[in-house]
């Protein structure tokens, strides 16, 4: 497989994913989340494949969010279609994958990137990671899961301040919440999220895809992921969107009416 936005190493039975678009702090455009999809649909039928990591290059960022400047013009249809196309592709797809899949989050972990370490099964940090939906603060609301995988691995209230304030907490907050299942420095996040994977990868494959199922049924959440999609595209219509993406633009505050 070659590609040019992931790096993709298997070892030892675990399948290493590296996003690699450090300049624009790892966000997904929409070249990337078809490759890290093709990248998923590989190592779910590759056998050396046990479990598979998901990290970003650099030491700034996991992923920064999807990548505002691709859908800037957008109207209310692109914008629901951008998120049932990144659902689809991406996100209910790791979430719903027969192996498990870990995030190990080196950095910012925004919007469509913290939805994706959110549609992981398992979530390390490095000490110097911030996390958080910031979506609402562009116009929009998370749009790929973000509004029910949180509510889910944290508890309503919790996420309701996250995602209404748009604030980023720290990995160690997160680690509070449940939100984050361990902290490392940055030396050491990599080695300790490939040892559980190893860990991991030394149990019964059957087994392990049979609790995952088990489990994805019991939090199947796919009636507020059909509603997050349409209630996502309405925001593509409003002067709030505008403002809130020019203001990123321009990096400056956003001035909602
Ligand atoms: N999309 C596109 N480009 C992005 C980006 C994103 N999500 N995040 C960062 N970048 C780009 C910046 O535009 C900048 O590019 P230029 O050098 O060409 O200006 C480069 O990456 C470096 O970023 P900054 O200069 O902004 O770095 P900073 O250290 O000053 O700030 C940051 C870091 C706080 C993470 C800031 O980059 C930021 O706020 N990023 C956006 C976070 C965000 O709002 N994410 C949600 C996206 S919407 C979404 O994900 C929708 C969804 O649910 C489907």
């Amino acid at each position: 497989m070659s590609f040019e936005n992931i790096e993709v190493v298997v070892d030892n039975k675990v399948g290493l994913i590296t996003i690699d678009r450090p300049k624009f702090l790892n966000a997904l455009n929409s070249q990337t989340i078809n490759e890290l999809s093709a990248c998923i649909d590989e190592f779910e039928s590759n056998a050396d494949v046990r479990v598979i990591v998901i990290t970003g290059q650099g030491e700034k960022a996991f992923v920064a969010g999807a990548d505002i400047k691709e859908f800037i013009n957008f109207n209310k249809e692109q914008g629901k279609e951008l998120s049932r196309k990144g659902q689809e592709l991406l996100f209910n797809k790791v979430n719903d994958l027969s192996k498990p899949v870990i995030a190990a989050i080196n950095g910012f972990a925004l919007g469509g990137g913290l939805e994706l370490a959110l549609s992981c099964h398992i979530r390390m940090a490095s000490e110097n990671a911030k996390l958080g939906l910031p979506e609402l603060s562009l116009g929009l609301i998370p749009g790929y899961g973000g509004t029910q995988r949180l509510m889910q691995i944290i508890g309503k209230g919790k996420a309701l301040e996250l995602i209404l304030s748009s604030n980023m907490i720290s990995a160690e907050e997160g680690e509070k919440h449940g939100l984050i299942n361990h902290v490392f420095s940055s030396e050491d996040l990599l080695v300790a999220t490939l040892k559980l994977a190893n860990k991991i990868a030394g149990n019964s494959a059957i087994a392990i895809s049979k609790s995952l199922k088990a489990m994805q049924i019991g939090s199947d959440v796919s009636k507020g992921l059909d509603a997050e999609i349409e209630l996502f595209g309405d925001c593509f219509g409003t002067e709030d969107f505008k403002e809130g993406t020019a203001a990123f633009l321009e990096k400056r505050k956003p001035n909602f009416k």
